[in-house]
């Protein structure tokens, strides 16, 4: 496909970024008045740029001024969502050119998402960009920077950060309702046994236009594992359910107790039981440490297991706060003497051994209960994207911005790391580098494949 005429130059990124610092958010607000309509283009029309597109339209302020997609049926349908308002285009460079264009929506598989999103910030368009926000840790990174010197909001898609429930969670927890928080714990667990099957690599259907779908990606033989919904579990295209579901469990303990003072993580596991050709594990077990407390993730994608209802639990020294998408529970702890929790310490351990001490009317609950079934996810995902639209015309930082994004997505990649050399990693959160380890510190960063290299060194940006 012939690459559109404009070509950012680093010049014009740097300059225009200088501009861009030099506007303070007031003066931002006076060019962006309150009931102005903001241009939005679409990148990618799959399972989550469909609900993208629905949602920013229910916005009364939304003009969706193109969508861009290399599946021609997903483009044409893409097209249809907005009742034939958006210009339908293959190469989402054009959409980057066109100037109605003021905000982008990057849907698109995890290796197009910094990609896509510096050049977004380049041609001065502010980005809604798809969790996890980063395929390698460095371009996170790059990322992060590209929208503080560029003034550009940039909102990633971990939308609790918009959910009323999680709000009220995360004030509980500051607040002190579940006491010192000392750890938290995260899963995804279903069972998906024996996989997804073992087709062949063949031709890319016709529809699909499977050069411009790889873009930076390593040039492969198409295969439907490789592809839409299914890049998931390729080590090219992303990092397997700890980037695809831990990215939203750790984004939320991100913003409740912030990851920037990860110090070490260690990860275990494999592609244990799962008979088909994908990559990343069907089991994998991780423990992260921070200054005071730990996190650790459990990933089983072939043993579902107990019915486990709260895949993020945080706990503290009064009780613990599990939640969902659909709402949380407050359990408290109860009140009982150290001492009481010594196993046999009632029937009597011999002589000078510990001795119960006697509570009159029992133990009283440390907290209070509280359960909260309040969430929804059409609230979540409407409320990201209007704090999106608001934040577009406010200058502010919205409630998912970069530097969270790579926070947490730094955190997954480390794992999946650890997990494939087979050690811990000490990780310094100040230089991003890991302590001692330059096999590990050459994997925080990857190449792109030709022309999107040239395409970013031009901007000032890559490898
Ligand atoms: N926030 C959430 O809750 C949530 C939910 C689902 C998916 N996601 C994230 O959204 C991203 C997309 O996931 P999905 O399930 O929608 O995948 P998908 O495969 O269904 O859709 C991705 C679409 O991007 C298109 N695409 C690829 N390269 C393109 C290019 N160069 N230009 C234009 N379009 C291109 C593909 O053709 C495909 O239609 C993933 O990173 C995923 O982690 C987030």
């Amino acid at each position: 496909m012939p690459a559109p005429s404009r070509r950012f130059s680093r010049r014009t990124f740097l300059t225009e970024s200088t501009a861009a610092a030099a506007l303070t958010a007031a003066s931002y607000s006076r060019v962006y008045g309150a009931t102005e309509r903001v241009g939005v283009g679409f990148i990618g029309y799959g399972l989550i740029g469909n609900r993208h597109v629905t949602d920013f339209l229910k916005e009364p302020d939304v003009d969706p001024v193109a969508a861009a997609e290399v599946h021609r049926g997903r483009l044409a349908e893409a097209v249809a969502a907005t009742g034939g308002r958006a210009k339908g285009e293959a190469d989402f460079r054009r959409l980057l050119d066109d100037k109605a264009v003021h905000a982008v929506v990057v849907s698109t598989p995890d290796h197009w998402h910094v990609p896509m999103a510096l050049l977004a910030c380049a041609a001065g368009k502010d980005v809604y960009v798809e969790k996890p926000m980063s395929l390698f840790v460095r371009e996170g990174r790059w990322l992060a920077d590209a929208a503080k010197r560029t003034g550009r909001v940039v909102q990633v898609g971990t939308q609790q950060r918009s959910g009323k429930h999680y709000q009220r969670a995360r004030d509980l927890i500051q607040g002190g309702a579940i006491g010192k928080v000392v750890s938290v714990r995260c899963q995804s667990l279903r069972n998906a046994y024996p996989g997804f099957g073992n087709p062949p690599d063949q031709d890319p259907p016709a529809d699909l236009d499977w050069d411009q779908w790889l873009g930076p990606a390593p040039a492969r033989k198409y295969n439907p594992h490789r592809g839409i919904y299914f890049f998931r579990w390729m080590w090219d295209t992303a990092g397997g359910q700890m980037t695809n579901i831990g990215a939203h469990h750790f984004d939320v303990a991100d913003w409740i107790l912030g990851l920037g003072t990860l110090k070490a993580v260690s990860s275990s596991g494999g592609r244990f039981a799962l008979t088909d050709n994908f990559e990343t594990p069907d089991t994998q077990d991780a423990l992260f440490e921070f200054d005071g407390w730990t996190a650790s993730w459990m990933l089983r994608e072939c043993s579902r297991g107990a019915y486990a209802p709260y895949p993020l639990e945080f706990f503290g020294t009064k009780g613990s706060l599990g939640i969902t998408r659909q709402g949380f529970l407050v359990t408290p702890d109860l009140d009982t003497p150290a001492v009481n929790t010594i196993p046999g310490v009632s029937s009597g351990h011999p002589a000078g051994g510990p001795k119960p001490i006697k509570v009159v009317g029992g133990p009283r609950p440390r907290t209070e209960a509280i359960t909260d079934q309040t969430g929804s996810e059409d609230e979540q995902f409407r409320g990201h994207v209007r704090n999106f639209l608001d934040c577009v015309k406010s200058r502010t930082a919205p409630h998912s911005d970069a530097e969270s994004g790579h926070r947490v997505a730094t955190l997954c990649h480390l794992a999946n790391l650890s997990l494939r050399l087979g050690r811990k990693l000490r990780w310094d959160a100040k230089t991003e580098t890991v302590i001692d380890d330059a096999e590990a510190n050459r994997a925080l960063v990857r190449s792109y494949r030709a022309p999107w290299d040239r395409e970013l060194k031009a901007i000032g940006v890559g490898t």
